[in-house]
């Protein structure tokens, strides 16, 4: 039973309002003594042509008392129920049990399509902080609505087109070599790019010269497109380690790349339709009228830019997906380039536009940990990020529990795990403080903190023998409130599910993650599981079961592992 989705009925019953409208407008209240679920009533307020208090007190009379709400009550303009706590107790345990693995499979989102774009780290470039962000929330965010059932197409866009490309052949050809590139991949790529700013500084015709080599790039010259795939090829390397360590897959590697052949088309489009003005020699899209400095479509020497691949990708998509979203992850300094081009993309008058491109911006990354900042102007690897959290993780392992089988596994799966929950632990728009001692406590609310309860769940199963508890359970003896209230947040992770896609916000999922496992600790604490008997130990384990299983689903859509000890 949906609890959510049978209050949604029963509103729709009585009130001018679908059960879909009615569904998505039934929240969770942050406060217990609110209710289990509340409903407001600003949204009907328009057809019903009422203050919303008014609405929340007429409604709440009509409304008859299904047996698995104890109590109604009317707070403003909220509607509040009271769930019978034995029957949630019961829905809650029946539905883990028979669904287990496919317990937060929805189908809500079926027949629809989402577009993911996200980490799109820049060839050539060393993948920094800011690009393990778009990866861990993009990860996050393709895994919920897949639980959502929507079909989830994530891409990676990768920077593998423009001017960098110019001044890395010039920089390869005068400093770099061969062998020293295959040796040191990424790291060598970015030494001599930066090297070439330095000289290009003393010696101003090294742009001209990587300019003039952008321009052979472009017309398919042999000799600077095969040192351009090899540069591709050598980073690539590189973010398939970080990736493989990350456990991430994309579906597509469609690169800025991918449409240089189809960029003429979006110039002509713009064209015919009378929004390309001249401006200094080069061709922009005026948005003076919307507040916004103008979207450069072509450079003076008639070279494309970042918003003319970021047009055709987007119609790309639309043709090949056909999608009902198309969003974009990316550091929150990039605000201004989506706005000006999904104006574009609604001044060329398609209306989809509007709704379906949806741009998700997050925060800066700020280094506490003094050994990870390096001098300023120069990135940190994310590579040195995971290590050094591994690393940490590891030397606490040693420390506690020396013992341990898959030290090294176990070592992985933590440290990355606790960059990953830091990373997604509050709204997306904050900054991120990386600092490894918070991140690697037991205490707080960490990710080491949640594995570390999943573990536990696990070990109480492995010493009671039972991994799952078979046979009819009394699910009346599950009575006492610690008890209840774990039974009640494992309920409400569809709907933070819901909120979370819906708000493009996976902290939403983290912070429930916390409050299933601080509901199941305090259980945990009360209730002597191990020493209780016959009929009340299996109902109990049923719960214990019921934790493991629902929070290591939960991690896993936010991309952390489960390990079952620690
Ligand atoms: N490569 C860009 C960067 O590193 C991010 C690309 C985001 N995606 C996009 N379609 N523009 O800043």
């Amino acid at each position: 039973m949906d609890f959510a989705y049978e209050i949604a009925a029963l509103i729709s019953k009585a009130a001018e309002i679908s059960v879909e409208d009615a569904r998505e407008a039934v929240e969770v209240p942050a406060n217990e003594d609110m209710g289990d679920y509340a409903f407001p009533c600003f949204r009907l307020a328009k057809v019903m042509r009422k203050a919303p208090p008014l609405i929340a007190k007429e409604l709440a009379e009509k409304l008859e008392k299904p047996d698995f709400i104890s109590d109604i009550c009317v707070v403003g303009a909220y509607i509040n129920f009271f769930t019978d706590k034995s029957t949630l107790v019961k829905e809650v345990l029946l539905k883990v049990l028979e669904k287990d693995g496919d317990y937060l499979k929805t189908d809500i989102g079926s027949g629809k399509t989402v577009v993911f774009d996200y980490s799109s780290p820049n060839i050539a470039k060393p993948f920094h902080v800011g690009h393990l962000r778009s990866t861990v929330i993009g990860n996050a965010l393709y895994s919920i609505y897949k639980a959502l059932g929507y079909n989830c197409i994530g891409v990676n866009h990768l920077g593998d087109w423009g001017t960098q490309f110019g001044k890395l052949i010039v920089a390869y050809k005068r400093w770099g070599d061969k062998e020293t590139v295959e040796r040191e991949d990424v790291k060598e790529l970015s030494r001599i790019y930066v090297k070439f700013h330095e000289e290009a500084e003393k010696d101003p015709s090294l742009e001209d010269e990587a300019r003039s080599w952008l321009v052979k790039m472009q017309e398919g010259d042999s000799e600077a497109l095969e040192l351009w795939k090899w540069f591709v090829e050598i980073s690539m390397k590189e973010f398939d380690r970080i990736y493989d360590r990350l456990h991430i897959t994309f579906d597509s590697y469609a690169g800025e790349s991918f449409y240089n052949d189809k960029m003429q088309a979006v110039v002509d489009e713009l064209n015919e339709k009378g929004l390309l003005t001249e401006s200094e020699g080069a061709r922009i899209v005026d948005l003076e009228k919307y507040n916004m400095p103008p979207c450069l479509i072509l450079r003076r020497d008639g070279g494309t830019l970042y918003p003319t691949r970021d047009i055709a990708a987007a119609f790309y998509r639309k043709k090949t997906y056909d999608f009902y979203r198309d969003v974009y992850v990316t550091a929150l300094d990039q605000n201004l380039h989506f706005a000006q081009w999904f104006k574009v993309i609604e001044l060329m008058g398609y209306d989809w536009a509007k709704d379906s491109l949806v741009h998700v911006p997050f925060g800066l990354v700020s280094l506490g940990d003094g050994k990870l900042s390096t001098r300023k102007g120069h990135v940190v690897l994310m590579e040195d990020i995971l290590n050094a959290a591994v690393d940490k993780t590891k030397a606490i392992i040693e420390d506690k529990n020396p013992d341990l089988e898959d030290k090294d596994e176990v070592s992985e799966q933590v440290g990355i795990g606790a960059v990953i929950f830091n990373d997604l632990y509050n709204s997306r728009i904050k900054n991120v403080v990386f600092d490894l001692e918070r991140m690697l406590s037991f205490e707080g609310e960490t990710g080491p903190y949640v594995q570390y309860s999943h573990a536990r769940a696990c070990s109480i199963l492995r010493r009671a023998g039972a991994d799952k508890p078979e046979g009819d359970i009394d699910y009346s003896l599950i009575s006492d409130d610690a008890s209840v209230s774990v039974c009640k947040a494992i309920g409400d992770t569809e709907a933070k599910l819901r909120d979370a896609a819906e708000k493009y916000e996976p902290y939403i999922l983290t912070r429930h993650i916390v409050d299933i496992c601080k509901a199941f600790n305090k259980f945990y604490n009360e209730n002597n599981i191990m020493a209780s008997e016959g009929e009340l130990k299996k109902a109990r384990l049923a719960v214990v079961y019921a934790v493991k299983t629902v929070v290591a689903q939960c991690l896993a859509l936010l991309g952390i592992a489960a390990p079952e000890r620690m």
